[in-house]
């Protein structure tokens, strides 16, 4: 019999489809809302968590802007909560995975060109939601030397209702207006549903590194992934226009290259997740036809 899945931070992006898909493979959830399990406090998720659980810690403070101004409260959540999990889930005997970002690293390289990011590769955070993230992943690997950290990046869905960035293209692109992206900042956009399917593989305790990769497949630019869901609803991907991030200053800085290699997390076992832009197609046909304009 697999294992339950016990899923902090469940009302987020990630924990509500990895529940949903949890049960669609017929496993046992246990799907915790902040409201059920706040992991700032320190007794909260032990009360929850029993030996061969698997728990996913998708719990964040994930408002990479107004993190800038309260440093305490991101580090509150993404670091010593995140602490607090391991630690419940070490003195439970449970598993964990725990998910980190992209946002680890600074996109800068000291040998040349941008290349995506393996796991080893320097880390260098230049935003306070970064810094309490990988504090987080350090916190957590001393807590508990046999977590799994998933880095992954750039989450969409692109649902009507969603507030992610798919979401908001999408509905950019129901109007006729042009829309106005940023052309200078490159990632790899990863697919919710995709994220979930690797995070149930890794659940099954058969990946060899601790520190892992999963995002679809390649990098492109926030333009190139905004031109990408124009063209597979059908709207005029011209009206998608470049603009450099200087256009939009914002409180946290984010790195200009962010992408992350699934290379050394493919060889340690873990199914490399499908090319980007054919994740964004498979999205968009999931998300069904384009909301009609007001
Ligand atoms: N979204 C991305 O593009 C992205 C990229 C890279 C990595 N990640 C990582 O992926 C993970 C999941 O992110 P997501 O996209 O699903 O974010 P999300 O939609 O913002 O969900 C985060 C969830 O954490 C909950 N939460 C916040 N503080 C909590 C606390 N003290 N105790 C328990 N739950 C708490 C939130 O609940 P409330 O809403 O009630 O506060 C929310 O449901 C995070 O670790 C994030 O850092 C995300």
């Amino acid at each position: 019999m697999s294992s339950r899945i016990v899923i902090t931070g469940a009302g987020g992006l990630v924990g509500r489809v990895l529940a949903g898909q949890a049960r669609q493979q017929g496993r046992d959830v246990l799907a915790l809302t902040s409201a059920e399990c706040d992991i700032t406090d320190p007794s909260a998720s032990e009360r929850f968590i029993s030996s061969d659980d698997v728990v996913v810690n998708c719990a964040a403070y994930t408002k990479v802007d107004a993190a800038e101004a309260d440093p305490d409260r991101a580090a509150a959540v993404n670091t010593v909560g995140a602490e607090y999990v391991a630690h419940a889930c070490a003195r439970a005997g449970a598993s964990l995975i725990h998910l980190s970002t992209d946002y680890v690293f600074s996109g800068a390289f000291h040998d040349g060109e941008p290349r995506p990011y393996d796991i080893d590769d320097d880390v260098g955070p230049l935003s306070v939601y970064g810094r309490t993230k990988l504090a987080g992943e350090f916190a957590v690997l001393s807590a508990m030397p046999t977590a799994y950290i998933v880095r992954t990046a750039w989450i969409y869905e692109g649902r009507d209702d969603g507030s992610d960035f798919a979401a908001g293209i999408r509905r950019a692109a129901a109007g006729t207006d042009t829309v106005d992206v940023v052309a200078d900042q490159i990632g790899s956009p990863t697919y919710v549903v995709d994220l979930a399917e690797a995070l149930l593989q890794i659940a099954g305790g058969e990946i060899s590194e601790a520190v892992l990769h999963a995002a679809n497949g390649g990098a492109c630019s926030r333009y190139e992934q905004a031109q990408a869901i124009f063209e597979e609803v059908g709207a005029d991907p011209a009206r998608v226009k470049p603009v450099g991030s200087d256009r939009h200053p914002r409180p946290a800085p984010r790195p200009p290259y962010s992408a992350l290699s699934e290379v050394k997390s493919a060889a340690a076992g873990l199914t490399p997740l499908r090319p980007w832009r054919d994740a964004v197609a498979a999205a968009m046909e999931a998300a069904g036809p384009l909301p009609s304009t007001p």
